[in-house]
Formats: structure tokens, sequence, C-alpha cells
């Protein structure tokens, strides 16, 4: 019964597991296998063809383990090979992009600030989008470069990671945003720092509670729901160290939950 398999999640690294977070709180039943393809990340530095390769790898790899569904749960990955990957593979395809519209409907100052990689920056669905939502407003793009190998390398507390963010949002402060949107999966784990930067009234926005909602909406859509009562197992794999993935997923308390090597 396809219903009874696994959402497929991957991501470059752990930043996809703020995503996996929301999945799981909001889809408690389902059964979940995670891919951190740590041995390539950053994704956010490579070239299109680059991303759209590794994006078709771990997917025959999520299809082999009998997922039901892909969660993209990466920007660069989404903005530069989701439209690909729904063309070649008939499993549904759940993406996330940086939540600009909210931002932009939302916004009193007309200005917000986009903190993502140069990946999801520079490409033609992120510009799109841009467009169509934010065309009136003064947006302020910076690239976060070095911020996910600083996350990947259990960097998070440190003094780099605040020097590198306080550069970062200097010219977002400066120039009076009222809200920020954290275009890469790998940086809803910043905030606690970003909020020592930023001025109080700056709203921090990131999509991972929207992508829940949507898995959830196209499982019920394709009746692929798992309508048991007890609660999903998760296995999470990567392939490379386990430890940073291993630490970022330990509070999620009594789940079942396993993180392992594997080579994909
Ligand atoms: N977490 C990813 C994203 O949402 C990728 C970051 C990277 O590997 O550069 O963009």
């Amino acid at each position: 019964m396809i219903n009874k398999e696994a959402i497929g999640i991957f991501d470059s690294g752990v930043g996809g597991t703020s995503i996996w977070k929301e999945i799981i709180r909001m889809l408690p039943n389902e059964d979940t296998i995670y891919l951190a393809d740590i041995a390539n990340a950053p994704y956010g530095e490579k070239s299109p063809e680059q991303i759209i390769d590794l994006s078709i790898k771990n997917t025959q790899k999520l299809i082999s383990l009998n997922c039901k569904m892909i969660v993209v749960a990466c920007n660069t990955a989404t903005t530069n090979a989701i439209d690909l990957l729904r063309e070649n593979y008939s499993i549904p395809f759940i993406g996330i992009e940086p939540a600009i519209k909210p931002a932009a409907l939302s916004s009193k100052s007309k200005s917000i600030g986009i903190l993502a990689t140069k990946g999801t920056l520079s490409s033609s669905l992120f510009h799109r989008t841009s467009e169509l939502y934010a065309s009136e407003l003064n947006v302020i793009e910076v690239i976060g470069k070095g911020l996910v190998e600083l996350i990947e390398a259990d960097k998070i507390e440190s003094l780099e990671m605040y020097t590198l963010l306080k550069g970062y949002l200097e010219p977002m402060i400066s120039q009076n945003i009222d809200y920020l949107v954290l275009g890469c999966s790998h940086y809803p784990y910043l905030i606690p720092v970003l909020r020592k930067i930023l001025p109080q009234d700056v709203t921090i926005i990131d999509s991972g509670q929207a992508v829940a909602l949507q898995t959830k909406n196209i499982l019920i859509k394709n009746n692929f729901l798992n309508t048991r009562e007890v609660l999903g197992n998760h296995t999470l794999y990567s392939n490379a160290d386990t430890k940073v993935l291993r630490k970022l997923t330990v509070t999620e308390k009594g789940i079942t939950k396993e993180v392992a090597y594997l080579n994909f």
C-alpha cells in the first residue's frame, strides 16, 4: 500500500531537518526518510547543472527506498531543479522557496531583506517570484556565503558566525527592513544569533510551516495519507559524518528515530 510508504526528504546537509521537524510535527503518523548529502555540501556555490545532477541522484535514492513523495528541503535545489524533477518523475514533489510573498505583502517600511545562497538568488525561479511580488519594494538580497559550512561544522554559536552575520545584516538594517526572509533551510538554526543582531521590530520568516502544510495537502489530494494511529518511524541518512545531524535532531523527544551512514 503506497500510503504506508515513507515521505522522502533531501537537502545538501543538515539544514533540511528544520523542515523535517515541521513535517513530523504536522504529520506525526507518517514515516520519513531524510537524506543529508553532506559529502556534496554546500550546493549554494555550485552551477545549476551540478545542482540538477545532485538533485537527480538524491531523488533516485529516495525512489529506490520506496518513498511515496519527495520534499526538496533545499531552496537551492528547488529553485534550480524542481521543474526538471517534476517533468522526469511521476511521484509528487514539494519544494521550498524563499517566502518573499508574505514578507512583501506585510512590510510597512517597504524594505525587506533576503538571506539565501548564491544558487538560489541567481536562479530564474527566484527572479520570477521576486518580480511578481516585490517589484514595488526595496529588496536587499544578500548571499550567506560561508554560513552553511559553519552550520555543518557545528559552529552556530561561534564568534566567526556572529561576525559574518553582522556583516550580512548591516546593509539591511541601515535600509530599515522590517522583514528578514530566510531563503535557505539551514538558516532557521541561526535565529537565536540573528535575534541578537537585528532590531526587535524586524520579523524573521522562513518557509518551514508552509512546506509542511503543502506536504499534508498533497498527501491528501493523492490519497497517500497514512491513516494509522501509531507514531511514525524516522530514518536520517548522511553520506559523510553523522555527528551534527544527530545533534540537531536530538531535541525531538518521543519519536522513533535512527541516524545512520549511507553511501549515496
Ligand atoms: N539548505 C540549502 C538551501 O536551502 C542548501 C544550502 C547549501 O548547500 O548551500 O538552500
